[in-house]
């Protein structure tokens, strides 16, 4: 009996041990995998913590939604979901901040830090700046009437920053379909999903550098839109002059990005590439018809994005504040 119990125990112990290699044999660190109920017992009130600071910003700035969507996105992207976007230049790091793709661009750093404080105050040293991002980019959305999902919790904050990396790895506006598909599946993330991931331009502004060559030079643009345009972005100077990426619904999170792109009134030439006779323009016409695909399609593909090769178990920090190392 005793023998028995003994060759039970070895063998459910070679099987987890097989496990856990399984889940180290592919990468350097190992893969644990992020939990919804990761701080039930450390952190209770965190995501409420998280929520009430995240909804004040949003109250005080409608706009604070979409730029907190996208540095989560732009997080995830470089490094994997490690809140390395937030760190500031300092002798040892190279901030990502001055990448292409952020410079003057991304927002809502200071809210993130804000949120860090206030669950700082209620559980010191638990919960990282990495799934702060996760939390506020749900709950911005919520917030203007997007829809909701179950962040999944438990990814470390990086001790280091990478802005090769950035400049490398998240898209631009010049991108061609291809190249946006094959940006997204670098990192795990299919057509459809990159398609879903984009109706966040449904919200936000950008800045007249963006979508200048497009609203003189293209062809496949709807002639009014572009004339009104042009009124807010000169052919030259006004580079920071902002427009909304959806025109007709600015604050609302809604499928009216996809509408707009049928109209051949996407801002990006990115965005209007999603629906310029290629791959994604049944996806496009899909969540046109059906609003509500569009919304689980989008959570469920925020949520994967949120799992992209997050940092776990011992490896990275939780940091005390979310602009630099501990
Ligand atoms: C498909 C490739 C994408 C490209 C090329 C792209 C490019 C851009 C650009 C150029 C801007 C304007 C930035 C500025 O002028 O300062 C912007 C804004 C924005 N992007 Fe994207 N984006 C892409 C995908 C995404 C994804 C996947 C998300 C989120 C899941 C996202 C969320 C946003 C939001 C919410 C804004 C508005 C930000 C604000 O108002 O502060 N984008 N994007
Ligand atoms: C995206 O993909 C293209 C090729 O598919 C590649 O040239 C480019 O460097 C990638 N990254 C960015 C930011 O464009
Ligand atoms: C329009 O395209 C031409 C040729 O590529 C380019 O030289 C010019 O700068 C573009 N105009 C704008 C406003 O981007
Ligand atoms: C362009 O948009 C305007 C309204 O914004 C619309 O009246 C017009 O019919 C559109 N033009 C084309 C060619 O679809
Ligand atoms: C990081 O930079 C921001 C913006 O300049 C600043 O507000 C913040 O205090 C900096 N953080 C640290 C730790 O110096």
């Amino acid at each position: 009996m005793e023998g028995l119990n003994m060759k039970y125990h070895s063998f459910t112990s070679v099987v987890s041990l097989s496990l856990l290699l399984l889940l180290c044999s592919t990468t350097t660190t190992c893969k644990a995998q992020l939990s919804s109920t990761f701080y039930d017992s450390t952190c209770p009130t965190a995501l409420s913590t998280i929520q009430t600071s995240i909804n004040a910003a949003i109250s005080q700035e409608t706009r604070m939604a979409a730029s907190l969507i996208r540095l989560h996105f732009h997080d995830c992207f470089v490094q994997g979901c490690d809140a390395s976007i937030l760190l500031n230049d300092t002798a040892t790091i190279t901030s990502e901040k001055a990448a292409l793709q952020n410079v003057n661009s991304i927002r809502g750093e200071n809210v993130i830090e804000d949120a860090k404080a206030q669950v700082e105050s209620v559980c010191p040293g638990v919960v990282s700046c990495a799934d702060i991002l996760a939390v506020a980019a749900r709950d911005a959305s919520v917030a203007v009437g997007g829809p909701s999902w179950t962040v999944m919790l438990g990814r470390r904050d990086s001790t280091t920053a990478n802005l090769a990396e950035a400049n490398s790895d998240l898209p631009l506006f010049t991108n061609t379909l291809q190249e946006l598909i094959d940006n997204f599946s670098n990192k795990g993330l299919n057509a459809r999903d990159m398609v879903a991931l984009s109706g966040s331009h449904t919200i936000g502004q950008a800045q007249c550098f963006t979508f200048r060559d497009r609203i003189y030079n293209a062809t496949n643009i709807n002639a009014t839109f572009a004339s009104n345009l042009r009124n807010g972005c000169p052919q030259s100077g006004g580079n920071s002059n902002l427009a909304p990426l959806d025109t007709v619904t600015p604050n609302a999170f809604d499928n009216n990005y996809f509408t707009n792109l049928v109209e051949q009134k996407g801002l990006l030439a990115s965005d209007q590439v999603l629906f310029s006779g290629g791959e994604t323009d049944s996806i496009v016409n899909e969540y046109i018809t059906t609003a509500s695909t569009f919304n689980s399609d989008f959570a469920s593909a925020m949520v994967k994005m949120g799992n992209i090769e997050p940092t776990t178990g011992s490896a990275g920090e939780i940091r005390r504040i979310c602009s630099a190392v501990n």
